[in-house]
C-alpha cells in the first residue's frame, strides 16, 4: 500500500495515528535542527517534519529532497505548534520516521505553487506540470462536476447517451472542416463532425427520441479567447416537440447546474428576447445582461440640426455611461481613440455630460441649443453626473461598435463582475445571413434549422426576413449553447437547399442521406447544443476557455507539448495516396 491517507485528508481528529503518505515535493525549508517538506498531491498539501536530533539521517535525506521529488513518508499525526489557518490541513503535521523516494526528479521548468513564474508558452510546454497546480486543477474538477451533472440532469429526464461516429463526410456549411484521408480509398477524405447535427436528427427518425451526448466537435476556424478547434458540445435532440418544451428542459439543465456545481440559484425563468430586440438594445445577440447601458435611438432627435455627420448617418445611437460625468477630457479622448482603432473602426464619437450642476456640456454644443441637448438626456433618462457616449453610421456597424464600446466600458467601470450569472433566451433569429463575399445566402444556425411558419411567405419575396425557430442561450456576453427546431419534411429541407444555392445534384450529394430518411416517418423534432468548454469557463469567471481543457491548443492551433501538427513522412503520404508513388 502506497498511502493510507492523501495529503489533504488529515486534521486534528487523527493526531496521533501511523500514517503513510505519498505525492511530491512542493518545497523544503531547512531550519537548522528541523527541515520542513510539504507534500502534495491533488488533494492538498500535508506537512512533513524532520528533527535532527531525533533522527539525524533521516533529517539529512530530507534535505536532499528537491521540487518534485516523489516520495514516500511514514510518520505519526501530530499538531502543529505553529498552525497554518490558510491550509485545510493547517492544524497538524507529520513527525516522519521513514522515508522514501519514489522518484527523483529534474527542475521544473517553473514553479509549480498557485502563484506561478512560468508564462503561457513555457506552461503549455509542460501542460502536465502545470496540471500539478491547484488553480488549474480546480478547472478540470469543476469540468469534471458538470460533465457528470450533465449526465445526471439528462439521464433523470430520461436522456439516453448515443455515440455518433467520428469519421464522416465533409460538407460545404458551417466552418471548415478537418478532414482525415481514407488510405482504403485512395484519394477520398474523411472529415471529422463540426458537430453531430445530422446523426442526432436521424437519430429522432430512428425513434431514440430523447438523445445526448457530450462529444468532441472540430471546427477549422480562427481561434480566440472562446474558440478552440477541438471543444465540446453538450449535444441533444429531442422528438415531438416545441420550442417551449426545448428551451423548458435545457433551462432546466443550466439551472441544475449551477445550483450542484457552484451553488447559484436563478429565480424565475430566464429572461427571453427577440434576436431583433437584442440587437436593437445591445448591438449583440449575445448581449452581457449584469449591467445596464441600453442602447438609445437618438436619429431622430439629433438630425436636421446641421450636423453633417449625423445627418449623413442611417442611425445615430447612444449609451448611458451612469455616474461618469467626471471622466476628463483626456479619458474621453482615450475612449474615442479606442472605438477608432481599426478592430474597432467607428469613425469618432460625441459625449454628452449632464453636470452634477444641472448644465449640460458636449463635444457638438456648436450644433446643438441646450434644449437640444436636454431632449437627448430625457430619452436617455440621465441624471446630473451621467455622460452619454454617441456613435452613428451605418446601422449594423454603429451597433456592433457601440456593443464593443459598451462592453468596454463595463469591463473598465468594474460592472462585469465574474460571480454573477445573468442568462437570457435569444429567438427568433434570422433563418439567413447574407454572405457578401460570395454573394449568396448562408443558413444562420445551419441548413436544418425550420423557418417560422407565420415567414415562410417572405421565403420567394424577402429571404432576409423570413424569422427562423432557432434560440440561442446567452450568459454574460458568452454564447453559451443554441439549437432550433429542425425541418421535418423533405420537401421544405429541399426548398431550403434551393435557397441556399444548392443544385439539387448537389443537396442529394451532400445531404440526400438526411433528405432520404425523411421519407420514411421523421417526427417533428429540435434540439440544441452547449459548448461545455465555455460553460464551465464561465462558471468558473473565466472568459478563456483553455484553462478549463486538460490539453489545449494554442493561438496557432498547436500543441507544443506534444509538438502537433507535424509533417508526415513521404512513406505515410504515398500509403495515403496523397503523394505519387
Ligand atoms: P453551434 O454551432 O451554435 O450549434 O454550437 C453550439 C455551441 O458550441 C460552442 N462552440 C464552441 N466552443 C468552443 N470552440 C469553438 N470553436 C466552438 N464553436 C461552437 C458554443 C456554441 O453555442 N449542431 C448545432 C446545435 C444544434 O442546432 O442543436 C451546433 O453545433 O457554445
Amino acid at each position: 500500500m502506497y498511502r493510507s491517507h492523501t495529503c489533504g485528508e488529515l486534521r486534528m481528529e487523527h493526531v496521533g495515528i501511523n500514517v503513510t503518505l505519498a505525492g511530491w515535493v512542493q518545497r523544503s525549508r531547512d531550519l537548522g535542527g528541523m527541515t520542513f517538506t510539504d507534500l502534495r498531491d491533488r488533494y492538498g498539501i500535508t506537512q512533513l517534519t524532520f528533527n535532527m536530533e531525533v533522527n539525524a539521517d533521516l533529517c539529512e535525506q530530507a534535505r536532499k529532497l528537491g521540487r518534485e521529488f516523489v516520495i514516500q513518508a511514514i510518520g505519526i499525526v501530530i499538531e502543529r505548534s505553529s498552525k497554518n489557518k490558510n491550509m485545510l490541513t493547517g492544524e497538524i503535521e507529520i513527525n516522519v520516521t521513514e522515508l522514501k523516494i519514489l522518484n527523483a526528479a529534474k527542475l521544473p521548468p517553473f514553479t509549480i505553487e498557485d502563484e506561478t513564474d512560468g508564462g503561457d508558452e513555457l506552461r503549455m510546454q509542460y501542460r502536465y506540470l502545470d496540471l500539478r497546480r491547484n488553480p488549474v486543477q480546480q478547472k478540470l474538477i469543476i469540468r469534471n462536476k458538470v460533465a457528470l451533472e450533465t449526465r445526471n440532469y439528462l439521464d433523470s429526464q430520461g436522456f439516453m447517451d448515443v455515440e455518433t461516429p467520428v469519421l464522416i463526410k465533409s460538407t460545404p456549411e458551417g466552418a471548415r472542416d478537418f478532414v482525415v484521408p481514407s488510405r482504403m480509398n485512395a484519394g477520398q477524405f474523411y472529415a471529422l463532425p463540426q458537430s453531430p447535427q445530422t446523426f442526432k436528427q436521424l437519430l429522432m427518425v430512428s425513434g431514440f427520441d430523447k438523445y445526448y451526448q457530450i462529444v468532441k466537435c472540430f471546427r477549422d476556424e480562427d481561434l480566440r479567447a472562446d474558440r478552440q478547434p477541438e471543444f465540446t458540445q453538450i449535444d441533444c435532440e429531442m422528438a415531438f416537440v416545441e420550442q417551449d418544451d426545448v428551451l423548458n428542459t435545457f433551462e432546466g439543465l443550466i439551472k441544475h447546474l449551477f445550483k450542484t456545481v457552484r451553488g447559484v440559484e436563478f429565480e424565475g425563468a430566464f429572461p427571453r428576447i427577440t434576436y431583433a430586440e437584442a440587437m436593437e438594445k445591445y448591438g449583440s445577440d449575445k448581449p452581457d445582461i449584469r449591467f445596464g447601458m441600453e442602447f438609445v435611438d437618438l436619429t431622430k432627435e439629433a438630425q436636421g440640426k446641421e450636423f453633417a455627420i449625423f445627418d449623413s448617418a442611417e442611425i445615430v445611437l447612444g449609451i448611458n455611461a451612469s455616474k461618469c460625468s467626471e471622466f476628463t477630457r483626456k479619458q474621453i479622448d482615450e475612449l474615442t481613440d479606442w472605438v477608432k482603432r481599426p478592430q474597432i473602426g467607428a469613425k469618432g464619437m460625441i459625449y454628452l455630460r449632464y453636470n452634477t450642476d444641472g448644465t449640460y456640456k458636449s463635444s457638438v454644443d456648436k450644433f446643438y441649443s441646450e434644449a437640444d441637448l436636454k431632449v437627448w438626456a430625457e430619452k436617455a433618462n440621465m441624471q446630473p453626473g451621467d455622460l452619454l457616449l454617441l456613435l452613428s453610421g451605418e446601422t449594423n456597424k454603429t451597433r456592433k461598435q457601440l456593443n464593443e464600446l459598451r462592453l468596454h466600458l463595463g469591463n473598465s467601470l468594474g460592472l462585469r463582475q465574474s460571480d454573477v450569472f445573468k442568462p437570457l433566451w435569444v429567438l427568433d433569429f434570422p433563418l439567413l445571413e447574407w454572405d457578401e463575399e460570395n454573394g449568396r445566402y448562408h443558413a444562420m444556425h445551419h441548413p436544418f434549422t425550420s423557418p417560422k411558419p407565420e415567414d415562410l411567405h417572405l421565403i420567394s419575396t424577402d429571404p432576409s426576413k423570413v424569422r427562423a425557430n432557432a434560440y440561442d442561450l446567452a450568459m454574460n456576453g458568452v454564447e453559451l449553447g443554441g439549437g432550433s427546431i429542425r425541418i421535418h419534411d423533405r420537401t421544405l429541407q429541399s426548398q431550403m437547399f434551393d435557397l441556399l444555392g444548392f443544385t439539387r445534384e448537389e443537396a442529394q450529394s451532400q445531404f440526400g442521406f438526411l433528405m432520404n430518411a425523411f421519407e420514411y416517418g421523421a417526427p417533428p423534432h429540435g434540439g440544441l447544443a452547449f459548448g461545455l468548454d465555455r460553460l464551465v469557463a464561465t462558471m468558473g469567471g473565466s472568459e478563456s476557455i483553455r484553462d478549463y481543457i486538460a490539453f489545449p491548443k494554442n493561438n496557432s492551433g498547436r500543441d507544443t507539448m506534444i509538438d502537433a501538427p507535424s509533417p508526415l513522412d513521404d512513406k505515410q503520404l504515398k500509403e495515403l495516396g496523397i503523394k505519387k508513388a
